[in-house]
C-alpha cells in the first residue's frame, strides 16, 4: 500500500484534489488541506459526510455500526468521517464547494417565537434569532437544537425559506416519550431559550434546471417546503412534482398550506397519499391510498432532467431508491436526507 493517495473530490462546483496519507480519514485530510466537507458527528453516526465513490477505493473499519444501509454501502456511499484512501479515488458530493463558506456554522441562544399545533402529532416551532446573529442557510439544510432543560440535542430541518434569516420554522412530530416530543407536550412557551447549531448538511437543490420531484415521508416535508420556497423565487418553469405521505390520515399536516402553493404555483402538482385511510380519509378526500413509493410513475422521471428529493424514513427513502433506479433515474439525479432516530 502507497502511504498516500490523491482523492479527487468532486463539488457539484468544482473538483478538489487531496492527499490522503495513510491512517487518516478523507475528513481529516480534508480538513488538514484546508477543504471544508460537509461533516458533524466525526464518529460515523450522523450521516452527514457522505460521499459517493466514483471510482477507486475508499474502505471504512468494519466491526462498528454506521449510519449507512448496505444497499447505500452496495451503491458506493461512504462516510468521509470513517473512510481512508487506499487508491486514488473520486468521490461525487452533493453540493457545491462554496456552500460552506456561504453558510458557515453559527451557534446561538434563539427564542421560542411560536408553538403551532398543525395536527394531532405535529407542532411547527418557530425560532427567532438575535438581531446580531448573522444567520444564512440553503433550503433544504438542518441545524442541531438542544431541548430546554435538557443536554439533548435534536436536528430538524427548516421548514421556512432560506430569505427567511431571523425567523426559522421546523415541524416536528410530537411522539408518545422523548426529550423534545415531552418538551413540545408539555412545556414549552414563548420567549423559550432554546440552543442552536447550525446550518448543516448538504441536502438541497441541483445546480441544473429541470423538473423536481420531491418525495416526502410525515416531517420529511419540511425541507420541500423550504425549497419550494426556493423555487418559487427563482420562476421556473420545469414542473415540480410532490408527493407527501404519512402512514394515517389522522398524521398528516399543512394540506392547506399544500392547497395555497399549488394556486400561486401553477407548474407544482401534490399528491398526498397515507397507507391506512381507515375512517379518517372522509375530510381529505383528495387523499390516494397506498405510500409515497407505490404511487411514482414513469411519468414523474420522464425528463432526462429530473432531479429527485427525497426525505423520510430510512425504510422510505430506501424504496423509493430503488423504485427510481428501476425507473431509469441516473443514482446521481436522487439527493437524499434521512431521518436518524435520536
Ligand atoms: Fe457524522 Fe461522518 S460526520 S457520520
Amino acid at each position: 500500500m502507497t502511504t498516500e493517495n490523491n482523492v479527487h473530490l468532486k463539488f457539484t462546483d468544482g473538483t478538489k484534489t487531496i492527499s490522503v496519507p495513510a491512517g487518516t480519514t478523507i475528513l481529516e485530510a480534508a480538513n488538514a488541506a484546508g477543504v471544508r466537507l460537509v461533516s458533524q458527528c466525526t464518529i460515523g453516526t450522523c450521516g452527514t459526510c457522505v460521499g459517493r465513490v466514483a471510482c477507486g477505493d475508499l474502505v471504512m473499519p468494519e466491526g462498528r455500526v454506521y449510519s449507512l444501509r448496505q444497499d447505500e454501502m452496495a451503491a458506493g456511499h461512504r462516510l468521509l468521517c470513517q473512510s481512508h484512501a487506499f487508491a486514488e479515488s473520486e468521490v461525487e458530493l452533493d453540493y457545491p464547494a462554496a456552500m460552506l463558506d456561504e453558510y458557515p456554522v453559527i451557534v446561538t441562544a434563539a427564542k421560542v417565537g411560536a408553538v403551532t399545533w398543525l395536527g394531532e402529532s405535529v407542532v411547527e416551532l418557530q425560532l427567532k434569532l438575535p438581531k446580531s446573529v448573522r444567520f444564512s442557510f440553503r433550503a433544504g439544510q438542518y441545524v442541531r437544537m438542544r431541548v430546554p432543560g435538557t443536554d439533548e440535542w435534536r436536528s430538524y430541518s427548516m421548514a421556512s425559506g432560506e430569505r427567511e434569516r431571523k425567523k426559522l420554522a421546523f415541524t416536528i412530530r410530537v411522539l408518545p416519550s422523548g426529550a423534545m416530543s415531552d418538551y413540545l407536550r408539555t412545556a414549552a412557551a414563548v420567549g423559550d431559550q432554546i440552543d442552536l447549531e447550525g446550518p448543516i448538511g448538504g441536502f438541497g437543490l441541483a445546480d441544473d434546471p429541470g423538473p423536481s420531484l420531491m418525495i416526502a415521508g410525515g416531517t420529511g416535508l419540511a425541507p420541500m417546503l423550504s425549497m419550494l420556497e426556493t423555487l418559487q423565487t427563482a420562476r421556473t418553469d420545469f414542473p415540480i412534482r410532490l408527493v407527501f405521505g404519512c402512514t394515517r390520515a389522522a398524521d398528516l399536516f399543512h394540506l392547506d398550506e399544500l392547497d395555497a402553493r399549488r394556486s400561486f404555483m401553477r407548474n407544482l402538482g401534490v399528491r398526498v397519499v397515507v397507507d391506512e385511510p381507515g375512517n379518517e380519509l372522509a375530510p381529505v378526500p383528495d387523499v390516494l391510498t397506498g405510500n409515497p413509493v407505490s404511487v411514482l410513475t414513469p411519468e414523474d422521471v420522464a425528463h432526462p432532467q429530473t432531479s429527485a428529493y427525497l426525505c423520510g424514513p430510512p425504510a422510505m427513502l430506501q424504496g423509493a431508491e430503488v423504485r427510481l433506479l428501476e425507473l431509469g433515474m441516473p443514482a446521481e439525479r436522487i439527493h437524499a436526507e434521512q431521518f436518524l432516530p435520536s
